[in-house]
């Protein structure tokens, strides 16, 4: 077995040791250790504790030192929500809704989703992967170490099962690990506009089936919103995923309240992602049920909107509350998840802990990994980041700076250093 590894001279280890998935007053405990250390052994967390306890073990003394810097290490982010297959950037869109054109507005006249389903099915497997594997090494210089992709931009089977196989594909020849979600619910895609019944026939009879039989995503999730799925839609394709062993996930409450939520509580989604338009009784609903409340706040930010998602009153009502970038080239164009944190304290009012334990464990748990990462504790993967900042509260404070110094994917070295 390879030689073990000892990280030192860490001035906070934030382990967030314990329960998880956490709610209320507890997304606020980290488990700090002052001037930390831990030991890896074979890409596996083996011992956490103060330098003073870890050091006089032969193990630790015989250890390949890392040397932190005094920097602060935390696990690495699970980003749970990202679009990251697609092939050009909507800078364009960009520069109309800057000029007073909404996204609905420029996605009814054909703009939107269907601009990247088309730019999508006419590009090269090849340059999507090239493509999307330069940006996982974004987010892994950020200090990203899991990242789940979703398709949605084929909106057919072969453009959709195009997405996937690169996801496949990039497990391979990169290190972060990757967690594929089925998202052939996106929108309804031209061709079956008049008939969008039609296409959610398609999508539970015959992509769904397929896309489980390849074994080919652990998830399926819908847009089920104004402009996209009708709750009665998303049902039918979540209860078809369902059945094929695909856990359901749902974009829930962005544009308008037409029921996501309800849907989500009903069918133990794992996620409720976006809620930025639920209602007091679908909060009390969420924060009874399992189902994680996702909060994409890079959207908010980038599409210029005031509301933000009231994260404050699901955590106060013991929702269990993550935080994740949604990469996409229409809402949030970033892989930054320190960048997320300082939106979510600034504009969501969550503490810094708070917001460090949405984008770690709760993310975790939301991905149904929450027993392998997510946290520093013995046994799970050695899966960190390394910022340098003495402070975790600097973490969030400083933003759209990249603090990130080193990030360890499994015990091995992925940036910096
Ligand atoms: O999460 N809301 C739906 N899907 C994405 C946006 C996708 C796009 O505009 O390309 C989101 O915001
Ligand atoms: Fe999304």
């Amino acid at each position: 077995m390879s030689k073990p590894t000892l990280l030192t001279n860490i001035s906070q280890l934030l382990t967030l040791r314990g329960a998880a998935p956490r709610r209320g007053r507890a997304l606020a405990e980290l488990g700090i250790i002052g001037d930390g250390a831990v030991l890896i052994r074979g890409g596996r967390i083996a011992a956490v504790g103060s330098r003073r306890s870890i050091k006089p073990a032969r193990e630790a003394r015989r250890a390949r030192k890392i040397d932190c810097g005094g920097g602060v290490v935390l696990p690495g982010f699970v980003d749970s929500h990202t679009h990251l297959v697609f092939a050009a950037s909507r800078a364009a869109e960009h520069e109309r809704r800057i000029a007073g054109a909404t996204y609905e507005e420029i996605a009814r006249a054909g703009g939107g989703i269907q601009n990247s389903v088309r730019k999508l099915r006419a590009e090269r497997e090849e340059n999507l992967l090239a493509q999307a594997r330069w940006w996982l090494a974004q987010f892994a210089a950020h200090g990203t170490t899991t990242v789940e992709a979703k398709s949605g931009y084929g909106l057919n089977a072969t453009s959709e099962l195009k997405i996937l196989s690169i996801l496949k594909e990039l497990r391979k020849k990169q290190p972060l690990e990757i967690i594929s979600t089925f998202m052939g619910a996106h929108v309804v895609p031209p061709e079956y506009k008049k008939r969008p019944d039609a296409y959610v026939e398609l999508l539970t009879k015959e992509i769904i089936p397929r896309v489980a039989a390849e074994g080919l995503a652990e998830f399926c999730d819908v847009f089920c919103d104004r402009g996209a799925f009708t709750v009665e839609q998303a049902r039918r394709v979540l209860i078809a995923g369902r059945a094929c062993g695909l856990v359901p996930r749902m974009h829930a409450n962005q544009l308008a309240d037409i029921g996501a939520a309800e849907l989500a509580v009903e069918l133990h989604a794992a996620s409720a992602d976006h809620l930025e338009k639920v209602n007091e009784r679908q909060i009390r609903a969420l924060a009874k049920s399992d189902v994680t409340c996702t909060l994409l706040p890079g959207c908010c930010f980038h599409l210029g909107l005031p509301h933000y998602a009231p994260a404050r009153k699901l955590i106060d009502a013991g929702a269990v509350v993550a935080l994740a970038t949604d990469f996409n080239p229409g809402t949030s164009p970033t892989v930054n998840m320190p960048m997320v944190l300082s939106l979510a304290c600034a504009q969501m009012r969550m503490t810094p802990a708070e917001a460090i334990t949405a984008a770690t464990i709760n993310a975790a748990y939301s991905l149904r990994r929450a027993e392998r990462i997510g946290s520093i504790e013995a046994g799970k993967y050695a899966d960190l980041a390394v910022f340098g900042v003495r402070d975790y509260r600097e973490i969030p404070y400083y933003f759209g700076v990249n603090l990130c110094r080193m990030t360890l994917k499994r015990g091995a070295v992925l940036s910096g250093a």
